[in-house]
């Protein structure tokens, strides 16, 4: 069976159909969202506090995406894989975007990108679309901008809902073929989904957008501390796992592992 294409995200809005999306950020995690049929796996430069050990996605680099990438790639057969472009991988102006982009599709086989903003990202959307490779752009909290927008939701107040739908549409104008809205009131994400012909890609945005996409590790309950209050919890691996660890030293430190069955003679 052939991998989900951008007309198949595109066709799925003009049938009102509902989607989810998963990030992944290695191989096994990533075939275990394809086999249970998700669509969509976002290779999150969220990888950079999820995956990486940093405090936030700004140190995240170009290497490191492509890495992981090409390896969530190789753990999928059906999903569409997007990648996202790290900070400072675009922010220069289109060609340095459009290199970037080249490189992630060329070297990790994704078989699209997502960056950051809409009008002011809008040069490096319509220049990577036009050389072939699908664009997702992310609106809203824009986690690469934390150091002049903190984490807070975006988009409140008339003048703040004016200027997101205006970024969705410069998106949409320019390309994109889907739009992330991260933590902006749902009000303001039904109108920007109503507004556009893409399909819109919830995170904290409400009820009504056309797709949602959780981070995995806090999806999985695998993430330690404070989770953002949009996310559900669907497992409790952080829980799972360190249980499994612990039996594990115990059956070492009693000698109850390895048995006999575990043993060459
Ligand atoms: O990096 C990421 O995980 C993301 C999603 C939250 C949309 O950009
Ligand atoms: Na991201």
């Amino acid at each position: 069976s052939r991998r989900i294409t951008v007309h198949d995200i595109t066709a799925a809005k003009e049938r009102g159909e509902k989607w989810p999306m998963l990030t992944a950020y290695d191989a096994m995690t990533a075939s275990v969202f394809d086999e249970a049929g998700i669509p969509v796996i976002l290779v999150g430069d969220s990888m950079g506090n999820c995956h990486l050990g940093y405090d936030t996605t700004v140190p995240v680099t170009m290497d490191e995406m492509t890495l992981l990438s090409a390896a969530v790639v190789r753990g999928t057969r059906r999903a569409l894989v997007v990648g996202d472009l790290p900070f400072g991988s675009y922010q220069e102006g289109p060609v340095q975007a459009l290199r970037n982009a080249t490189r992630l599709v060329k070297e990790a086989g994704v078989g699209a990108v997502k960056l950051e903003g809409g009008e002011r990202s809008l040069e490096q959307t319509r220049l990577i679309v036009e050389s072939g490779i699908p664009v997702v752009s992310h609106l809203g909290l824009t986690p690469q901008s934390v150091n002049t927008m903190g984490y807070r939701v975006q988009g409140r107040g008339d003048e703040a809902a004016h200027r997101l739908l205006r970024d969705a549409k410069a998106a949409q104008d320019a390309g994109a073929f889907a739009v992330v809205l991260e933590l902006v009131p749902a009000e303001v994400a039904a109108e920007v989904t109503r507004s556009l012909h893409i399909p819109t890609i919830g995170i904290g945005a409400g009820a009504e957008t056309d797709a949602q996409v959780l981070v995995w590790t806090d999806m999985a309950g695998l993430t330690g501390g404070k989770v953002p209050r949009f996310t559900k919890q669907y497992a409790d691996l952080r829980r799972s796992l360190g249980d499994a660890a612990r039996s594990f030293a115990e059956d070492v430190a009693g000698g109850a592992f390895p048995a006999e069955e575990h043993t060459f003679h």
